[in-house]
């Protein structure tokens, strides 16, 4: 039979392979420009290049930090980017035996004629974009939409959220870039963890129905989804093991054994009940990779050590090193922190 992602398609396999390998996740610090504005704001610091630089390059450069994370999420900005001491973002990553990723969606707006929920932009010159990432180093993409419980989630929003995915999927692959598709199902709410799973199943069978329909090579793909888990607001709260009972069957359900790895986002977990999480999961053996690409629960306590000051650049990287090997571990079904 044929493999249908053009000319990539070996080297899309070997990529999603090292992101997917044992023991290791994903650094998700692709906050754009305003995002990481707001995580500034949180420490005191001024939204400045000079800033934003100088938080990026304390977290790619933390010594040893590709023993536990295999990939870096960037905003474009920052694979265009040197560190503090003038090497390229990317050649540091690269050092480290980490993979660089990009994320390549526009960000979200509203879906007129749903129930104010939103669909995420970015297909318009994308392929030329992917293009230019990867001569610039990227090897796999980022491209996250939502679906929101709350306002529905419509059959209109679902069908959207996933046809994008499946879109920028093929093009990211007919460019190199190992596509990681992330539909992720906010956490808001007071529904409870069996509504969750309703939706998961819901969407995740259109993700893969449109991805199909698309061509997409489904051993050149990780996904990003959220772990099903009750609404923030909701009263009643779920321990690791309900949480990985209910991931796990919406997992075997919905995904084939083809993809090699699940890189779950945090979505507003403390830090620990993502590790948890996740080590609950990884209890059993599963037929995928089954890890992390956390952006909040890597980098929170991180981003507070710092505080913008230099001398405390050390011990922010000994923080993020301590909740990268948690994770690693939970990784490995090992965390017992
Ligand atoms: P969180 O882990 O903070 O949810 O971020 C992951 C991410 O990249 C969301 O797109």
């Amino acid at each position: 039979f044929t493999i249908r992602a053009g000319s990539y398609a070996d080297e899309l396999v070997k990529t999603a392979k090292k992101v997917a390998s044992p023991g290791r996740g994903i650094l998700a610090m692709d906050e754009s420009n305003a995002t990481c504005g707001k995580r500034l704001a949180s420490i005191g610091l001024e939204n400045t290049e000079a800033n934003r630089q100088a938080y990026r390059t304390l977290l790619i450069s933390a010594p040893g930090l590709g023993q536990y994370i295999s990939g870096a999420i960037l905003f474009e900005e920052t694979l265009y980017q040197s560190t503090t001491e003038g090497k390229k973002m990317v050649d540091v990553l690269v050092s480290q035996n980490i993979v660089p990723g990009i994320k390549v969606d526009k960000g979200l707006v509203p879906l007129v004629g749903s129930n104010d929920e939103s669909w995420c932009q970015g297909l318009d010159g994308l392929a030329s974009r992917c293009a230019a990432y990867y001569q610039q180093g990227a090897r796999f993409a980022k491209w996250r939409t939502v679906v929101s419980i709350p306002n529905g989630p419509s059959a209109l929003a679902v069908k959207e959220a996933a046809w994008g995915l499946a879109r920028y999927a093929a093009i990211a692959q007919d460019n190199g870039l190992v596509p990681i598709v992330e539909p992720e199902i906010l956490l808001d709410g007071e529904h409870g963890i069996e509504r969750t799973f309703d939706v998961s199943l819901k969407v995740w069978a259109e993700v893969f129905f449109y991805l199909a329909e698309n061509n997409v090579l489904f051993e050149g793909i990780l996904l990003k989804p959220s772990m099903v888990t009750p609404g923030a607001e909701c009263k009643e709260k779920a321990t690791p093991e309900l949480v990985a009972d209910y991931t796990l069957r919406l997992l075997h359900r919905r995904i084939p054994p083809a993809v090699p790895g699940i890189m779950f986002l945090s979505g507003g977990q403390s830090e620990v009940e993502a590790t948890q999480n996740l080590n609950a999961m990884n209890q059993s053996s599963n037929p995928w990779h089954v890890s992390f690409s956390y952006a909040r629960a890597l980098q929170n306590t991180c981003l507070k050590t710092w505080a913008g000051r230099p001398e405390n650049v050390k011990a922010a990287q000994d923080v993020l090193l301590v909740r990268a090997k948690a994770n690693s571990l939970a990784q490995l079904g090992k965390y017992t922190g």
